[in-house]
């Protein structure tokens, strides 16, 4: 009897010390529907090199703004990635048009709507399926984008995995309402990149979207939880897919204290803004080469520190 439980027990303990052996010898294991997540959302040595060409920045605008805030990004971010970028906006504009030649007019309403923005969002979707890239990023057009960054940051992560990285804008998940019929409501939360920061989601995640993202869906979609383009990309990839959220420190919002972004940081950021935040002017603290009389948004100054090769930034700054 004795003997039995001893060999028992012995073979307990061989069993037991093989599955250590197989826990310590094998990789942790993804979380659910993932790519493996690292800390903050910062790159790790890269999974897969990028080339300029394997990136789709879809620049969210409105016709209003084109002088305004546009031209400002086609001098500086844009003038450097033209064949990354594709300007998604609202009205014809032969002067844009002449500059690059990514100008999609989304014939969406100029309004600041929900469905307006939903149906730009629409259309970026498919441009991005159409075009076969294997990373979609968005952003506003009071972002500026440090395509270095960017580009090291996604090389982390393989394109085929599902990815969909950014900034909440909220320190919890958002709490909604999902119709699933037609008298029939159900509460659902779940976390969103804001918009405003930019965002980007590889092409292995995109494709999954499709039942709710492509052709007319995306615009029902947003119809069923009532909430802006963004909320609604979050609503699909968290709530729908169960696939979570890489928050990244390296995207920035206007609705942010921009003032607290490192200037000793600047590369590693992969995106920035300005504008205004709690009724004060709110942007990039960096010193020169440009006044902040000659340059409010500081994106000139920051692409001379980027690049200081660029014609136009002053020769003798020293950084
Ligand atoms: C917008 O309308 C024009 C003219 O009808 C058309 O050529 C263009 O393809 C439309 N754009 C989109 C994104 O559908």
């Amino acid at each position: 009897m004795l003997k039995r439980c001893g060999r028992r027990l012995l073979l307990a303990l061989a069993g037991a010390l093989l599955a250590c052996l197989l826990v310590l010898t094998a990789d942790p294991p993804p979380p659910p529907g993932g790519a493996p997540r690292p800390a903050e959302g910062h790159p790790r040595p890269p999974a897969e090199p990028l080339a300029p060409h394997d990136v789709f920045i879809a620049v969210k605008t409105t016709k209003k703004f084109h002088r305004a805030r546009l031209d400002l990004l086609l001098e500086t971010w844009i003038s450097r990635h033209k064949e990354m970028t594709f300007i998604f906006t609202d009205g014809e504009d032969e002067a844009l048009a002449r500059r690059t030649g990514n100008v999609v007019n989304t014939n969406c309403s100029a309004a600041h709507s929900r469905q307006a923005l939903s149906c730009k969002m629409a259309v970026e979707y498919d441009r991005f399926i159409d075009s076969g890239r294997k990373w979609f990023c968005h952003v506003d057009d009071d972002n500026y984008v440090n395509v270095r960054a960017l580009l090291r940051l996604l090389a982390s992560y393989p394109h085929t995995q599902d990815v969909y990285i950014g900034k909440p804008s909220l320190d919890r998940p958002i709490q909604a309402t999902e119709r699933v019929s037609e008298n029939k409501m159900r509460p659902v939360h779940f976390w969103f990149a804001t918009g405003g920061a930019g965002f980007c989601i590889s092409r292995g995640l995109a494709l999954k979207m499709s039942p709710w993202a492509s052709g007319g869906h995306f615009m029902s979609t947003a119809e069923r939880i009532r909430l802006p383009d963004d909320c609604t990309i979050g609503y699909i990839v968290e709530a729908l897919l169960g696939v979570p959220l890489i928050r990244s420190g390296l995207f920035h919002s206007h609705l942010e204290n921009l003032q607290q972004v490192p200037a000793s940081e600047l590369h590693e950021q992969v995106t920035l803004s300005y504008g205004m935040f709690e009724n004060k002017r709110n942007a990039v603290h960096v010193k020169g080469p440009f006044s902040v009389e000659a340059d409010p948004s500081r994106f000139r100054s920051i692409h001379c520190h980027l690049y200081p090769d660029t014609p136009w930034c002053p020769r003798t700054a020293i950084f």
